[in-house]
Parts: C-alpha cells; structure tokens; sequence
C-alpha cells in the first residue's frame, strides 16, 4: 500500500475523534505487515489523564486482534502536521523495528516519512 492511501484512510477517520477538551483532533491508520490497516482516533476524557491517542487507539486495536507486526503507519492533525508524542512513540517501538515508518501530513497534506529510529533513537525495550 502507497503512503498517500494510508494518509487517506487516517484522514477518513479524523471526523470521528473524540476531543471536547482539546480540540485537536487526531487520525491514525495503522498498516500491519500483512497488509491489514487498523485505524484510530484520540479519545479524550474529563480525567485528562485518561484519555488515550489516536495512534495508540490504532495499536490497541490491532493488537487486541491478533496482528503484533506493522509496516508503517499515517497520522494526520485537525491542526497541523501530527507529531506522535512520546508515550506514542514508545508504545510503537514495543512492536516495531527500528525502519517501521511513520507518515504525517501538514494541512496542505505535505507527507513527510520518518523511521521509528529517527523519532525515538536508542528506544527502550526490555
Ligand atoms: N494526540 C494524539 O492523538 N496523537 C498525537 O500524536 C498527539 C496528541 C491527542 C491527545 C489529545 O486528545 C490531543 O491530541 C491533545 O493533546
């Protein structure tokens, strides 16, 4: 699958966040390596702390599935180019190698592609 047509079907579910507090709503679209796509959205919640992100939503659901192997994934912003942040980035690198790809878009739907290595060098794994 082509990185654009992953950033579409992350773009297909951003409507679906759910982001009262923050507004900024946040869509993922997970590609396994069998070339299943899992998609997710940010899910707050009035416990802040509760709430989960949209790449992580797209993990669980794969996982809780049976799919533990990712090629790439796509992740898209109501407001911006979408940086995954550091829980997100850790939460990848327990089932991803060092050349997994993550794809973003700016709101001109500019992609940039970095590896899990470039975003989270000398990641922790047990
Ligand atoms: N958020 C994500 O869903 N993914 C990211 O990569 C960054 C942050 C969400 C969490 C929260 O709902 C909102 O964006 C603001 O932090």
């Amino acid at each position: 699958m082509m990185y654009k047509e992953l950033y579409e079907k992350a773009k297909e579910v951003l409507p679906r966040a759910y982001a009262p507090f923050s507004k900024f709503k946040v869509g993922a679209a997970l590609l396994s390596k069998d070339g299943e796509v899992f998609t997710g959205v940010n899910v707050e919640n009035s416990s802040f702390g509760g709430t989960i992100c949209a790449e992580r939503t797209a993990f669980v659901k794969a996982v809780s599935e049976g799919v533990y192997e990712f090629e790439a994934i796509a992740v898209v912003s109501s407001d911006g180019q979408a940086w995954p942040c550091g829980i997100c980035r850790q939460f990848m690198k327990e089932f991803c190698d060092d050349d997994f790809k993550i794809i973003t878009g700016d709101n001109a739907d500019e992609l940039s592609v970095y590896t899990m290595d470039e975003i989270l060098p000398e990641g922790f794994r047990l």
